[in-house]
Formats: C-alpha cells, structure tokens, sequence
C-alpha cells in the first residue's frame, strides 16, 4: 500500500468524517460500548470545524490515491493537543496511524511545544500501544462520566458565569494547578457562554470553560470542582472527563447518580507538569 500525507482541505470533511464516524463505530462496536458520534453527519460537522480552523493543524492520509485516514494537532494552547486521529477500518494496522502520528509529533517539534497531550480509549490496546510506542506515557486514568443535571450547590463555594474581567484571575488558578494557563480556551467559552467561574472566600478559586467532552476544568480544591460540577446545566458530549484518581470526587458524583460511560487515558509526550489541585481534563485542548 502506498501512503501519502498532505494537508487537509475544507473538501476532505466528508470523506474524513465519515472515516471519523466509522472507524471509531468499529472499535466501540467490538467492545459493546456507546459511540463516539450519535450520527455520521456529526461527525461531518465536527471535522468540518476542525478543517476551518486556523490554529489546528490538519493532515490527511491517501493509501493508493484515496483518503485513507486524518489527524489533528490542536495548537491553541502552551501544550499541544493530538486527535481525533480516525483510519478507515479497512486500511487500519498497517502503520497509516503511526505515519499521521509521527507527522502531528513533528509539527509539534517544530512549532515548540514544550509537551504534546492526547486522551485514548482505555480499552483500545492498539491506540494505547501505538502512542505507547510512540513515546507518549500514560499520566492520568480517567473515567468519561454522564447523567442528568445535578442541581447541587456547596455552601461557600458559589457558581456564575464567568466574564472577560475574570480572565486573570482564572488564569492564574490554572497556573498554579497545572503550570501554565489555557487563556485562549477560556476566552472562547467566554465569548461562547459556557464558561463558569467558583468563587470562595471573596476571590475565584476555578473556573470551567465547560463541564464536558470538549471542556476543561480546573479548582484549587475538590469542594471547588464539585461546585462546578453541581452547577453544570448539562455534560456536553459524551460526558466529562474526571481523574478517576481523584475517589472524593468519583465517589461523590457516583453517590449523585451520575454514570460511568467508558475509561479514558490522558496520554502526554514532553513537558508534563503533575496537576496540584483539582481538575478535569478535555479530550483535546
Ligand atoms: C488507533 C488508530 C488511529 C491506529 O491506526 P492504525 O493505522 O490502525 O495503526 P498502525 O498500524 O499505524 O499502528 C498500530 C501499532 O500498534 C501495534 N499494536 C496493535 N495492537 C497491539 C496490541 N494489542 N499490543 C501491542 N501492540 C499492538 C501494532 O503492531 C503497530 O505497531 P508498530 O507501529 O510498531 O508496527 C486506528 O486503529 C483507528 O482509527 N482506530 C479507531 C479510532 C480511534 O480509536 N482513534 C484513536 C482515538 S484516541
């Protein structure tokens, strides 16, 4: 077979969302768990706005002329951000993913991140063994979790919608938490309205750009993480994703009747600092 790399183009966001659909349909499908995307016309979408954006890098694998997969390198952030990668099953295991991994690895090289972070089914053992192989370790079990709104505020620890005037503060709450802040996320889910911000004691104390799949969260302590979390209108996506080392908060949201969906690993090459506080990690940056 023979591979070829190139950019991606607006053009390729149907022939790689539908590769995005299917292929991860395949592996969930093997092992009985829920899929990715509800339709493949979502997964279209997504690798539409992926494509459209300017500060994520894109590549394309044709195997014998035809799209035979994709990758992505978030680059909106100090540390950059792998996936979805996606092969077409029937061109899978035989090293198109190793070749669009080393491709995103080298551009993240070259552009400087100082660590490169993905987050992989946990029970996918190629994905785990290609980054694996790859260089990238394991850092952080997590376990993807959804269910209904919880509605629970914690005394002294009070949730609002965050504001641009917020920005440094909350900047500086991620700083201490993982070593540099994710300012332009939050700007973002600032000008998106997702974006909440936990205030105790008279000073904010963390912030979520969302509670969900695609957002992060961080808290100087787990009473801080739980509010953000009591107050979330809804976990976009597939669910959130919590540290499932963190057991007070596990516990806490298992003992509110939110559900285990599938685990997760957050996966990182380069600089990692580990996390002094409480978090919740997105599956890209
Ligand atoms: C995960 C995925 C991107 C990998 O791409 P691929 O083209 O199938 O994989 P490759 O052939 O390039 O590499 C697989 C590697 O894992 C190794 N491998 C596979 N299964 C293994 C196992 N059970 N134990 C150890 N190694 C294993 C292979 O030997 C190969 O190693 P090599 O590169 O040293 O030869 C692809 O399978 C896919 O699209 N999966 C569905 C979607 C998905 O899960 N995406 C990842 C989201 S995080």
């Amino acid at each position: 077979m023979n591979i070829t790399l190139r950019p991606g183009r607006p053009g390729d966001a149907e022939a790689c969302g539908l590769i995005c659909y299917q292929a991860f349909c395949a592996i969930a499908d093997q092992h009985n768990f829920q899929h990715d995307f509800p339709d493949a016309a979502t997964a279209v979408g997504f690798v539409s706005f992926l494509l459209a954006r300017n500060d994520i890098y894109s590549v394309v694998a044709e195997a014998d002329g035809r799209i035979a997969g994709s990758n992505f390198l978030w680059e909106n952030a100090v540390i950059a951000g792998v996936g979805p990668i996606t092969i077409d099953p029937s061109a899978q295991n035989v090293a198109v993913g190793r070749r669009l991994m080393e491709d995103v690895m080298r551009r993240a090289r070259e552009r400087g991140f100082a660590g490169t972070r993905l987050v992989q089914a946990a029970y996918h053992n190629r994905s785990l063994s290609l980054y694996t192989k790859l260089g990238f370790d394991a850092r952080e079990p997590l376990s993807t979790v959804q269910g209904p709104p919880l509605g629970i505020a914690i005394p002294g620890h009070d949730v609002r919608p965050a504001t641009e005037s917020d920005v440094d503060a909350s900047n500086q709450v991620c700083f201490k938490i993982h070593g540099h802040d994710r300012a332009g996320e939050l700007m973002d889910a600032i000008k998106e309205g997702t974006a909440t911000v936990v205030e105790h004691a008279g000073r904010i104390t963390g912030y979520a750009t969302m509670v969900g799949f695609f957002g992060h969260a961080v808290g100087e302590t787990n009473e801080d993480l739980k509010a953000l979390i009591g107050a979330a209108q809804a976990f976009a996506g597939p669910g959130f994703l919590l540290p499932s080392r963190n057991g007070e908060v596990f516990r806490w949201c298992l003992q509110h009747g939110l559900r285990v969906v599938q685990p997760m690993t957050l996966m990182s090459i380069g600089l990692y600092n580990e996390p002094d506080g409480a978090f919740l990690p997105s599956v890209v940056f």
